[in-house]
This record gives C-alpha cells, structure tokens and sequence, in this order.
C-alpha cells in the first residue's frame, strides 16, 4: 500500500497503561514452512526443490547452508508439537511440501509423504491446536522448473493438481488453507533479482511468473474447494509492502506508486478485484504485451476468499532516482539485477529508527498503516496476520538461557499497533508468529535467528527465548502484559 505519513506512535504516554486486551476469538498462532524447518530432503521418496538445487550451488546461500537437515523437525515434530502446546498457540501455520507429496511436480502422491502431514496435523489437533496449511512456501519440484518453472503457464496448472490432492488427503484434519505464501518472492525474486531459486533473472519471467502464480491460486482454489467440504477456509497469504514515497514530490509519490504497482497491485488487482490495474501495465508494456494473460485468466484467479493472510515486517521506503542502480530494498540479498520491472528509476532507503540483525527497519507504525490501507480497499475481507516477528543475534547464555529483550519490544509494539488497528475497526481474525524456530532464512542460511525458540543445530537441542515464555503469557491471557 502507498501511503507517505503515518500517525501511530510506539507507545502511547499513560502513566498506568490499561492492559490491551485483543477479541476473545483471537486466534494466537506461531508459523514456519516446509523447506526451512523439515529437512530429511531425501526421506521417504522426496526428491530436490528448486531450493535443494539452489542452496547446493556454491555461492548461492551463505555459508553453503542447505535445507538438507535444517531443524530435522520431520523427525522432531511431536517435540515441537509439544513445545506449542506448552506455548498454549490455539494455531499453527505451516506448508506441505510439494516434492515430500508428489516429488515429479505430476502424477499420483506418494503416500509416505502425505503420511508425515497426516501425523503431524493428528498431533496438532490432540493438542487442541488448530492445523493452518500452506501449499506453496517456495519449494517447487526441481522438475517442473526443469520444464520452464513458473514463467510457464503448465506450471499452475500442475499446483492445481498438487493443491486438489493435499485438500483430498488432508481435509478431514485441516480447515484453514493457503494457497501461495508471498509469491512476490516466487516471481520477483526467483526470476527476477535471482536471490531466491530458481535464481534466474529475466524481468519478462518474473512478470510471467507472477501471472502463473496468481492463475494457480485461482485454480488451486478452485480444485481445493471441489475436494473439501463447505465449511473449509481458503486464502492467500501475500507480503504487502507498506510502500512511503520519501518527500511528498510528485517524482517520489509516483516511485512509490510503480513500486506498490509491481509489489502489491499485480497480486491484489487480479485476486480481489479481478483485473491487473492498469498503471502496471502500462509501466511494463516496454518489457512485455502480457499476452501471456489469457481471456478468462482473471476470472478465474478472482476466487472468493474466507481471508487474507498478511505478513509484515518493516516498510519500504522509495524515492524516484535519477541514475541506474542495484535495487536491493529488501534486504533479501544483493543483486545486480532489479526485482522490480518497469521501477528502474526508483532509489530504495533505509527508514529511521533500529534495525533487527536482517538490517530491516523496526516500525510497527507500518503495520498500523497496512492494516487501515487494507479495510479501506477490501472492506468485507477478514485479515489475519500470518507473519510477524524479527531476526537477533542470539546465543545461548553460560546458564543456558536466550535472553531476546529485542524480540519481545519488537512483538510488544507490532501486537499494539494490530490492537489499535481492531480498535480502529480493522476486522484482523489472529497473528502468527514468524517463527517457531530458528531456521533456514532463504539466502542467509542458518546466520539469522528468527525463531522463538533457539535450535542448536549441531545437536538439533531446542531452548525456548525469554520471548517464548512471553508470547506464552500473550497467548494464555490474549493481552498484552503492562
Ligand atoms: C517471509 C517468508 O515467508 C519466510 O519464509 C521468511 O523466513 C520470513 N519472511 C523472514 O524473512
């Protein structure tokens, strides 16, 4: 969403603040993905991602980090159930892994791989913990990249096949799906800045591949809702950059306008309004005709949705440019080449205030902004925040304690500023912490801790942060401790 001001601050002066006391329905959950956490990459008939394929090329990942192993939760997972449960989460977000399930990107699933989600989610709901399912968090079967990945319509076509099997499996156990976990990162990027995998970088693909992650959504509702029952909850889950122009020029205010065109705009246009906004096109048309969109392809991705997920971590502040640049705004990895098409001539800035150890922008102030942006555009759609949460150099003190006082201000004021966004009379349904555990950070390996609780990962020994045991209290009282 673009917007140049903003009027939450952190804290508001009281001199005994009241509680903040969310809706009794609240749902408190923590989230991770398939690829970061799982490892067993070669387990019971699974066979390489475009991640495995990635983060095993030198140079790719630092440290040559691989999801080969990651936190072993695929053997750990009635442990990290029960930390949860300890935690008292009423949910947990996690995604299935398309290569674990139907390793060629085609054909009939493979039983063991659908068994591991089937334990799992009977785990969970013995808990009383509630299964929330993703079925895209970036790990495409290496095959159907080797046939032309997402750039190529085919692809969606097989997440559709993919999606309908996992609903079939699994939709006795699980209510809540998503369908795409930010596909901004899947298009822009996978094919365009080339940090994430597949690591090409043609600004023409990612465009592509952006349209064929929107088609497969839409069809991947589609066949998911043909496969569950009625009372079955479908959504998306997409990075909305809260976007600022850095001085209220017309040169800034129009930089941040192309920027929420290709960040936002080119997912919620066809998705909830059932059109690509104009402007992106027009941005683009030097690059492509975008004949790839085929009549009746927004239809189709326009599905009714029960909510949208939003995660959120630090706005993005932009400024028009007047020479070429890398384009590294993110944070995601440097990059010669710009994930933006049609935004060559846009400078990105770092915002005022802290940063957490990814160098991103500590400022709730974004979220707040983000959530009134949303009700504004979507009024009838329920939101749910479904990730949150900030990497710190943690370590494991000589007590064997991880104090992370960091984490907790950064949960403590992003958790106000959804709080005074309901009060405000934002519809936000729950929050999700990003993450359970530490884990595989994409590019960065295993160098940033996002998790709130710490993985050892020579040992695979979990040791919950003090921010653990806050978010605990948060999730038992549903308040915010004074
Ligand atoms: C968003 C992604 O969905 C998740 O996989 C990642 O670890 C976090 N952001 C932090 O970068």
């Amino acid at each position: 969403m673009a917007t140049a001001t903003s009027n939450l601050t952190d804290a508001t002066p009281h001199a005994a603040p009241p509680a903040l006391v969310f809706p009794p329905d609240f749902l408190w959950g923590t989230a991770t993905a398939a690829y970061q956490i799982e490892g067993a990459a070669d387990t019971d008939g699974r066979t390489p991602s475009i991640w495995d394929t990635y983060s095993r090329t030198p140079g790719k990942v630092r440290n040559g980090d691989t999801g080969d192993i990651a936190t072993d939760h695929y053997h750990r997972w009635p442990e990290d159930v029960q930390i949860m449960s300890d935690l008292g989460v009423g949910a947990y977000r996690f995604s299935v892994s398309w290569p674990r399930v139907q390793p060629t990107g085609r054909g009939p699933a493979v039983q063991k791989g659908l068994d591991f989600y089937r334990r799992l989610t009977d785990g969970l709901l013995e808990k009383n913990i509630q299964p929330v399912a993703t079925l895209y968090h970036w790990d495409l079967p290496q095959e159907l990249e080797d046939a032309g990945g997402w750039p190529e319509r085919a692809t969606a076509e097989r997440f559709a096949e993919y999606a309908g099997i996992v609903a079939e499996a699994l939709g006795d156990r699980v209510k809540t799906w998503t369908t795409l976990n930010e596909p901004w990162c899947s298009a822009f990027l996978g094919y365009g800045s080339g940090v994430h995998a597949p690591g090409r970088t043609d600004p023409v693909d990612a465009l592509r591949a952006a349209h064929h992650l929107n088609l497969g959504h839409g069809l991947a509702v589609q066949a998911m809702r043909a496969a569950l029952p009625s009372d079955a909850r479908m959504s998306v889950t997409l990075n909305i950059h809260q976007v600022r122009s850095l001085t209220d020029s017309a040169e800034d205010v129009d930089a941040a306008r192309r920027i929420d065109g290709v960040a936002n705009r080119v997912f919620t246009g066809p998705m909830l309004h059932g059109a690509y906004p104009a402007d992106v096109l027009d941005d683009t048309a030097h690059l492509t005709d975008w004949s790839f969109v085929q009549d009746g392809d927004t239809q189709i991705i326009r599905q009714p949705l029960d909510f949208l997920g939003v995660n959120y971590y630090t706005p993005t502040l932009v400024s028009a440019a007047k020479v070429d640049g890398a384009h590294n705004s993110d944070g995601h990895g440097v990059s010669e080449h710009s994930p933006w098409p049609g935004a060559d001539q846009v400078a990105f800035h770092r915002p005022p205030g802290s940063t957490t150890a990814m160098g991103w922008a500590v400022d709730a102030s974004g979220l707040y902004d983000l959530l009134l942006d949303l009700k504004r555009e979507f009024p009838a759609l329920p939101l749910v925040i479904t990730e949150n949460g900030a990497a710190f150099d943690d370590y494991v003190d000589p007590a064997g304690a991880v104090h992370d006082p960091d984490r907790i201000a950064y949960l403590r004021g992003h958790l106000a500023a959804v709080h005074q966004a309901i009060a405000d009379g934002v519809d936000v349904r729950g929050y999700f912490l990003w993450s359970l555990l530490d884990n595989f950070e994409w590019g960065y390996g295993y160098s940033k801790r996002f998790g709130a609780v710490y993985v050892d990962y020579p040992t695979g020994r979990r040791t919950p942060k003090s921010s653990a045991r806050w978010y605990a209290e948060v999730a038992r009282t549903g308040a915010l401790p004074t």
